[in-house]
């Protein structure tokens, strides 16, 4: 059992030492106490669209969960359990209250997150919700030891959470060589709208990666 609080201005201190007291390997860059201290001015934390929630187990601290996007139709989330708080459960409990705020809170038809491709924890936290893997970016996380792994990317609809049903992704609406979508189309409009498309060069410096800073839990 985990609970959700809003941090508060008393909160800095806990904060900081929250984030310098652990090893965050699937986070970019290392933070200190003065970066910690500007994003909490900068309103990173808590701002218009933002809200920090401190998750704890009833008793201890024991992690942080950042949600953004709050103004959008479909916020995003990074999701951050003390190390040695890990593999106890406490993470997907989080994220299941995480979700649970998000739409009993707000107007929103969906939650997202991304993840590394190694990251199995959230991963299987995020299937164990029943949060749908949507997206996959090849080599679209840059490490930083120089690598560029996958980012998967995961979602929530308000349908499926309320319903406690699963909405598959239309992976198999891509036109055939007629036009007609190899399987079934829940809308239909690629029956409708889509002619074959002709192969064309692609440009590669037109195309831009995920960066880091867009990939958030
Ligand atoms: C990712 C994170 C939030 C998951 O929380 P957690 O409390 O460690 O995970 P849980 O104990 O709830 O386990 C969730 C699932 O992952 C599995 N799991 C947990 N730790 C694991 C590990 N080290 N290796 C493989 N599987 C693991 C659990 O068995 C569980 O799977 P199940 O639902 O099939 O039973 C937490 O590990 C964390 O904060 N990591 C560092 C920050 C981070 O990576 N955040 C994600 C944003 S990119």
């Amino acid at each position: 059992m985990v609970t959700l609080d809003a941090l508060a201005a008393g909160d800095a201190d806990w904060l900081a030492g929250f984030l310098l007291g652990s090893s965050w390997p699937y986070h970019a860059g290392v933070i200190d106490e003065d970066e910690v201290a500007d994003r909490l001015r900068q309103g990173y934390y808590d701002g218009p669209d933002v809200v920090t929630l401190i998750v704890s187990d009833g008793s201890r601290r024991i992690g942080l969960a950042r949600v953004e996007d709050l103004d959008d139709d479909s916020p995003t989330f990074d999701l951050r359990i003390g190390a040695e708080h890990r593999g106890q459960g406490h993470g997907s409990a989080a994220l299941r209250e995480l979700t649970r705020w998000v739409f009993d809170t707000h107007d929103v038809e969906r939650f997202e997150g991304t993840t590394r491709q190694d990251n199995v924890a959230m991963r299987s936290a995020f299937r164990s919700i029943g949060f749908v893997k949507e997206a996959h970016y090849r080599r679209g996380w840059p490490t930083p030891d120089g690598r560029l792994l996958d980012a998967i990317g995961y979602a929530m609809l308000r349908v499926d959470w309320e319903t406690g049903t699963s909405t598959p992704v239309a992976w198999d609406d891509e036109p055939r060589d007629d036009g007609v979508p190899d399987g079934p189309s829940p809308t239909g409009w690629m029956t409708r709208a889509l002619r074959p498309v002709p192969p064309r060069s692609v440009d590669a410096t037109r195309h831009g990666r995920i960066t880091q800073s867009s990939v958030t839990a």
